[in-house]
């Protein structure tokens, strides 16, 4: 997850992007990976604005306050730290195509038993989600308590992500995600080399209680 300041330190700090060994991914060209990374990286720099924005206008008693539009800081802030969320998850779980398999004993698998039939449909259903026009999301997210597996089209990152739920896959079907190596039309075949390249054991360990 997010680097996030350990707890105890006197204060917060900005956000640092992480690194991410995707040197096992092949099918994403290297160029398309780069870039991907840059956007990423791109996130945790505006939200870290955020952040200094928010500090500047919040500022300790008997200092200046600088002006901020908190409409449009409050806009921004979730778009921004969801950005950075989703293509954390995203990348820390891809890895080498088909070098893991998700464990039939797992959670996740009894997750996908009971909201789906078994892990066959839910990946119909999330390669379903994947053909759906516009760009976004296809995001699973687990509800912890009922072992729940739901399959959300997420289009705007900042928004429909359900509470209560913890994501355990996010797959970024954004076009700059694939479009140096697919063709709009090849999103299906996109999806099937995502779906091919998740590290599983990521994913299961993601369904921890
Ligand atoms: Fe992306």
């Amino acid at each position: 997850m997010t680097k996030l300041t350990p707890p105890g330190a006197a204060t917060a700090g900005p956000y640092e992007p992480r690194e991410f060994d995707l040197t096992a991914v092949t099918g994403l060209s290297q160029r398309a990976i780069e870039l991907h990374l840059e956007l990423y990286q791109g996130y945790v720099k505006e939200f870290n604005t955020l952040l200094a924005e928010q500090s500047a206008a919040f500022p300790a008693p008997g200092e200046a306050a600088s002006p901020l539009d908190l409409a449009s800081h409050a806009r921004r802030f979730a778009f921004e730290y969801n950005g950075i969320v989703l293509h954390e998850l995203f990348f820390e779980a891809l890895g080498a195509p088909g070098a893991t398999a998700p464990d039939k004993q797992g959670v996740l698998a009894d997750a996908a038993e009971r909201s789906f039939g078994g892990l066959e449909q839910w990946m119909q259903h999330a390669a379903g989600l994947a053909k759906l026009r516009g760009v976004g999301w296809v995001v699973s997210v687990r509800e912890r308590d009922s072992n729940r597996l739901y399959n959300c089209w997420v289009d705007l990152h900042h928004l429909a992500i359900p509470a209560n739920t913890d994501v355990v896959l996010a797959l970024d079907l954004w076009e700059h995600a694939y479009l140096l190596d697919f063709a709009p039309s090849q999103r299906t075949n996109y999806f099937e080399m995502l779906w091919n390249s998740v590290d599983w054991a990521k994913v299961e360990a993601r369904c921890g209680q």
